[in-house]
């Protein structure tokens, strides 16, 4: 992978070292993760379709491996070489660009069906510069107009960052709804200074006007846990007695796959054709 001209600020990066420290970190783990579940149950996708999803800022892996583990098929995008060096190391399933979101991304209209990200938001805001290009605002349109464009109609995005006012709030939601997006924030114990956790929930099409920014989260957090990860391992069960997830890779999930491949400038993806993703029956 080659390093892009990035016009992010430079400390942002993750040396190979910090990488492999943040990934090896258990308490950096389980955060991810719980965040993950979290960012998933409210982008709230069927469970017995198939999926392809967007992780940005996917860094390592940690939130994509969720995703591997729950059966979608994702891509994921990331400023630093050093987090994707990790994440290939530790083969995970998705496949990884190396970009700075706050350019915007290059990928063909509607090809998601939903997007999260986790932990990441916060360094567009975080872009001291006097380049009028790359302040915050124009980062921050770039994103979300880009990103509005290469999701499905309808669907949603689930975004969980570290906000530090509420201007910086305010100016993430106005950028987003001049995106085209509907929704809004969602705060989980809203109350607690260590579990509150604030999420960007955000809409695409479907009447969008009209549809509800979920409830967040309130109670005790141990405990609201305990019953998440039961309701987790519930849904677990449910799938493997039903057949898990549709499988992935069906006739959409090979288009999607080939078209990310040309996309990248591999060579000899094969050509679409009726017999794509077509089951063979079983030869003995
Ligand atoms: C705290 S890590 C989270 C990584 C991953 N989502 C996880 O849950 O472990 C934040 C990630 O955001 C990435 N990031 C920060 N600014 C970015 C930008 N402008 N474009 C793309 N990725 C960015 C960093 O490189 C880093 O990997």
């Amino acid at each position: 992978m080659s390093r892009p001209e990035l016009q992010a600020p430079p400390e942002i990066y993750y040396g190979d070292a910090e990488a492999k420290k943040y990934t090896q970190n258990t308490r950096n783990q389980q955060i991810q993760r719980d965040m993950t579940y979290r960012a998933l149950e409210l982008l709230a996708l069927p469970s017995d379709q198939p999926a392809f999803l967007l992780d940005i800022g996917c860094g390592s892996g940690l939130s994509g491996e969720i995703l591997d583990e729950e059966g979608y098929v994702w891509a994921g995008v990331d400023i630093a070489p050093s987090m994707l060096e990790v994440a290939l190391e530790r083969e995970v399933e998705g496949d990884l660009f190396l970009q700075d979101i706050g350019q915007g991304f290059g990928f063909r209209p509607g090809s998601f069906d939903g997007a999260i990200s986790i932990s990441v938001l916060q360094w567009l805001l975080n872009a001291e510069t006097s380049h009028p290009t790359s302040s915050p605002p124009h980062r921050l349109n770039r994103f979300f107009t880009t990103l509005h464009s290469a999701l499905r109609n309808p669907s949603r995005v689930v975004l969980q960052f570290y906000p530090s006012s509420d201007d910086q709030i305010q100016l993430i939601t106005s950028v987003a709804q001049k995106a085209g997006f509907g929704g809004g924030i969602v705060v989980d114990y809203p109350n607690s200074k260590k579990a509150r956790k604030v999420f960007l929930c955000l809409l695409v099409g479907g009447g969008v006007g009209q549809q509800q920014v979920p409830q967040g989260l309130q109670g005790e957090e141990e405990e609201d846990s305990k019953a998440r990860c039961e309701r987790r391992r519930e849904r677990e069960k449910l799938r493997t007695k039903s057949g898990k997830r549709k499988s992935v890779k069906d006739k959409d999930w090979i288009l999607k796959k080939k078209e990310l491949y040309r996309k990248r400038g591999k060579e000899g993806v094969p050509n679409d054709s009726k017999y794509t993703g077509r089951k063979r029956r079983a030869v003995f």
